[in-house]
């Protein structure tokens, strides 16, 4: 007779599959095929192309689904479009009755929504039915609370209007919640795209609007691969862009809507750090790990793909969780019992594969789970690499499957700059029993979410989005819904000035006669300022700056390429300024204001010179560009974060970080103002910036050094390159160490700030000057302008046990 400690041993789980006959029911029901969800209705399946939706565990066709042609896209935006003027217009109350209805039913059926999407996509149902579907209800409820306080909450703000959404297959009904929630308590309309690898859980989403009696149009799904969704993206009609995805994917996606004024943002890969510090409680961070980078088979944005481990536990460490690895159980995702479930398509497999074969032949250790992989589907064991080169592919580049690297590190400052050496930002866990240690980690890890002692903690009051080359945007939380907000379109109170003429940038002598008696002589070149110091252009070359009348007043430095790369470096270097307190920013930026309003007659008399606005008007935009200054003293220790309310036993930190180098072109009308308006709470927050003054009146800017000089600004905080307005934004957009890009200029200089940026995807605010009046209180300034020099970093702690 065997031993209990033997039937331990060798005892197995017997097989304990979800019944899925409602699910294949349904399916049956649609087996001439699904067609779109368009104005409340769905449209017989397209006589056009189809394409085949399978079971990834078992390789069976389920449904057939409609290729979303452009004149798919067409009839959808338009019902988006005729739905929108309805929706916006009901009161907040009652589009929380709606999304409220919407929640109740999804929580009916939320057993159809998990068995349906676990065939779809091949997750375990343990992972659909426990986490997936149970945090999309808890998303429509969230946000049918937002749709309730909206017009409190958020006053001053509309809807963007129509949304074209896109979103990927590896979480395909919770994305469309992050997505669709939002958009509709704000008073958007909406047309989503998904996965063409995973649509069948938002078809089944488009009944639901249906049987809550949703508006027609409200609502409206297009099914379809790439094509579908780039004619989504590049639609006219759409107002707003929301995309999940690649990075490949969401730099096009950047191409193709630069320069059409339409808001964005995007949410892509990442290849985030899971640091453990040898004082961690290690059983519970090797259940960390598994969560981390074998949740939904790795196939996972954030998943904690890149194990950095101290030294001295590493080995340990190592062995633990691959004996805990090997008890995983990969097979049947229907089956309850199953850890590991199938990878979404046999592409996805291949391109795992391929990446793993290229670790192996690259010479690094890889370690696979022993158990045998089901003899159907797609499948790939429980992965670890380890002996790798930190440059290597395989620890740079996203895998999205079961696939964990891994690597050492000996002091806490090793590890964070492991964890930061990568292109993206998205998330990271930071493990250690010494809260000083981890909230250090926390607070020096570049991206958008930390996890203490935790890893894959979500919910819909939390933000969640990244850093870097994971995009820009946070979905979820009152961050979130800035996305889909714009500001009241604020009648002008008065038409801006014409945009100044475009100065002469050429080297040659400048015709003309300066006038005897001129502000300036022109043996006074004004020169650059950089780290601080007046620097001469690398050129070597000056423009001619006029007045307004065309007398010749001065010459300007004419900064090229080199300068913005010298004045980035100096940025760079001042990161003193962003670990300041609030408190010491706003000392400084109150001194500023006063050694301004001391030479208020000087800056009003250049001003007026310059622009010919008349002696009053120049006055009062001094007056107003030191009300600014105080305005954004008096916010530098009060615009702060917040502490979400999510989960019980968790702090949910949301902290507004500053985002390091921003550029920050300036318009032509109000050359002092305008320009204080953009620096003033770019450096409250803690950024550093380079400015690109004014092209036609830099001299108002120049003659700040001196102010700049007097009152304590550290050098490298603020960095002034006159010149060329447009080609030195596309150097600044192109430049990889400029974390974000303000660009008020022309439509055509909006574009190539959009379009320079796709590289490296810094999140970039570029806008026609005469679109905003800066003497107006409600356009000029205000707390819109922090949000736009911060970006929000969620950290959870969780505590108590
Ligand atoms: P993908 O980025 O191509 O697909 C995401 C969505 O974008 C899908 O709905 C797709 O139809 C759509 N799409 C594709 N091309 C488009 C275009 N030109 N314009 C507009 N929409 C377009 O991702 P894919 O090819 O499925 O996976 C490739 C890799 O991307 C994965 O191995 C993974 O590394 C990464 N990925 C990352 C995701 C994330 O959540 N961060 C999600 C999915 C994939
Ligand atoms: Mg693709």
């Amino acid at each position: 007779m065997p031993s209990v400690s033997e039937i331990l041993e060798t005892m197995d789980y017997g097989v304990a599959p979800e019944q899925n006959t409602e699910v294949k029911a349904w399916l049956a029901a649609h087996a001439d095929g699904f067609g779109h969800f368009i104005g409340g209705a769905f449209t017989a399946p397209a006589a056009g192309a189809s394409f085949e939706v399978l079971n990834p565990a078992t390789g069976a066709v389920l449904a057939a689904c409609a290729e979303g042609s452009t004149a798919d896209v067409d009839a959808a935006v338009a019902a988006a479009r005729k739905a929108l003027p309805g929706w916006s217009g009901l009161p907040g109350h009652v589009r929380a009755r709606h999304l409220y209805a919407i929640a109740r039913l999804i929580q009916k059926r939320e057993r159809f929504f998990s068995v349906l999407e676990t065939m779809d996509n091949g997750k375990p149902i343990r992972e659909s039915r426990d986490i997936d579907v149970p945090l999309v209800v808890r998303h429509f409820y969230h946000h049918a609370g937002w749709a309730e306080l909206i017009e409190a909450e958020f006053p001053g703000m509309a809807p963007v209007g129509v949304c074209g959404q896109i979103i990927p297959w590896n979480f395909p009904l919770l994305m469309l919640a992050w997505k669709v929630a939002p958009a509709l308590a704000a008073g958007n309309t909406v047309v989503l795209k998904p996965a063409e690898f995973t649509p069948l859980t938002a078809l089944a989403f488009a009944e639901i609007c249906r049987e809550a009696g949703l508006p027609a149009g409200v609502v409206n799904i297009v099914t379809g691969a790439g094509e579908t969704g780039a004619a989504l993206a590049g639609h006219r009609g759409v107002d707003k862009v929301a995309f999940t995805g690649s990075t490949e994917v969401g730099r096009i996606i950047r191409e193709a809507t630069a320069g059409t004024g339409k808001k964005l943002s995007l949410e892509l890969g990442g290849k985030s750090p899971f640091i453990v510090f040898d004082d961690a409680d290690l059983d519970s961070a090797v259940e960390g790990i598994v969560d981390a980078i074998w949740f939904n088979q790795g196939q996972v944005c954030c998943a904690g793909s890149r194990l950095i481990v101290q030294e001295g536990i590493a080995a340990r460490f190592l062995a633990k969780l691959k004996a805990r690895a090997e008890k995983l159980r990969v097979g049947d995702p229907l089956d309850k019992s199953t850890d590991i479930g199938a990878i979404v398509a046999e592409v996805q497999l291949e391109r795992i594969r391929a990446l793993v074969e290229e670790g192996r032949r690259e010479g690094s250790e890889c370690w696979q789970a022993s158990a045998p992989l089901p003899g159907q589907g797609f499948f790939f064991p429980p992965t670890i690499f380890t002996a790798l080169a930190p440059a290597s592919r395989l620890a740079q580049e996203e895998i999205f499957g079961p696939v964990l690297v891994s690597m050492t590190f000996r002091t806490p400052e090793e590890a964070v700059m492991l964890a930061n050496n990568s292109r993206y930002g998205l998330a990271a866990s930071a493990w250690s029993e010494n809260i000083n240690v981890a909230l250090d980690a926390a607070a020096k890890l570049k991206c958008g979410v930390v996890w203490v002692n935790s890893t894959n903690l979500f919910d819909a009051a939390a933000g969640f989005g990244g850093y870097r080359e994971s995009g820009f945007g946070r979905e979820g939380g009152r961050e979130g819904l800035y996305e889909y907000l714009a500001a009241t379109p604020a009648k002008r109170v008065r038409k801006a000035a014409a945009a100044a003429a475009l100065p002469d940038f050429s080297a040659a002598p400048a015709a003309g006669q300066a006038a005897e008696n001129d502000v300036v002589r022109l043996d006074r070149t004004a020169k650059l300022y950089i780290g601080g110091k007046q620097a001469r252009p690398d050129s070597g070359y000056s423009y001619a700056v006029r007045a307004a009348d065309g007398r010749l007043v001065s010459q300007a430095g004419l900064g090229n390429r080199k300068d913005i790369r010298n004045a980035v470096e100096a940025a760079n270097k001042a990161t003193g300024w962003s670990g300041n307190s609030g408190h010491n920013r706003a000392q400084v930026l109150f001194y500023l204001a006063e050694n301004l309003e001391a030479r208020s007659a000087e800056f009003s008399a250049r001003i007026d010179s310059l622009t010919g606005v008349g002696a009053e008007a120049a006055a009062e935009e001094v007056r107003l560009s030191i009300q600014r200054l105080t305005y954004y003293a008096a916010q530098a220790d009060k615009y702060d974060g917040q502490v979400h309310s999510t989960r019980a036993r968790h702090v949910t930190l949301a902290m507004n970080e500053p985002w390091g180098t921003i550029g920050i072109l300036c318009p032509d009308e109000a050359p002092l103002l305008g320009l204080v308006s953009l620096v003033a709470p770019a450096i409250a927050m803690g950024n550093r910036c380079v400015v690109v003054p004014s092209q036609a009146y830099p001299l108002v800017a120049t003659d700040l050094y001196q102010v700049l000089d007097t009152s304590d600004v550290p050098g490298g905080v603020v960095n002034i390159v006159t010149g060329e307005r447009d080609l030195l934004a596309k150097t600044l957009a192109e430049h990889d160490e400029v974390a974000a890009l303000w660009y008020v200029g022309t439509p055509e200089g909006a574009a190539l700030v959009e379009k320079g940026s796709s590289g490296n995807l810094k999140a970039t605010w570029a806008v026609d000057q005469t679109a905003i009046d800066w003497r107006d209180g409600s356009q000029g300034f205000g707390r819109a302008f922090l949000r736009r020099a911060t970006q929000v970093k969620n950290i959870w702690i969780p505590y108590g046990d």
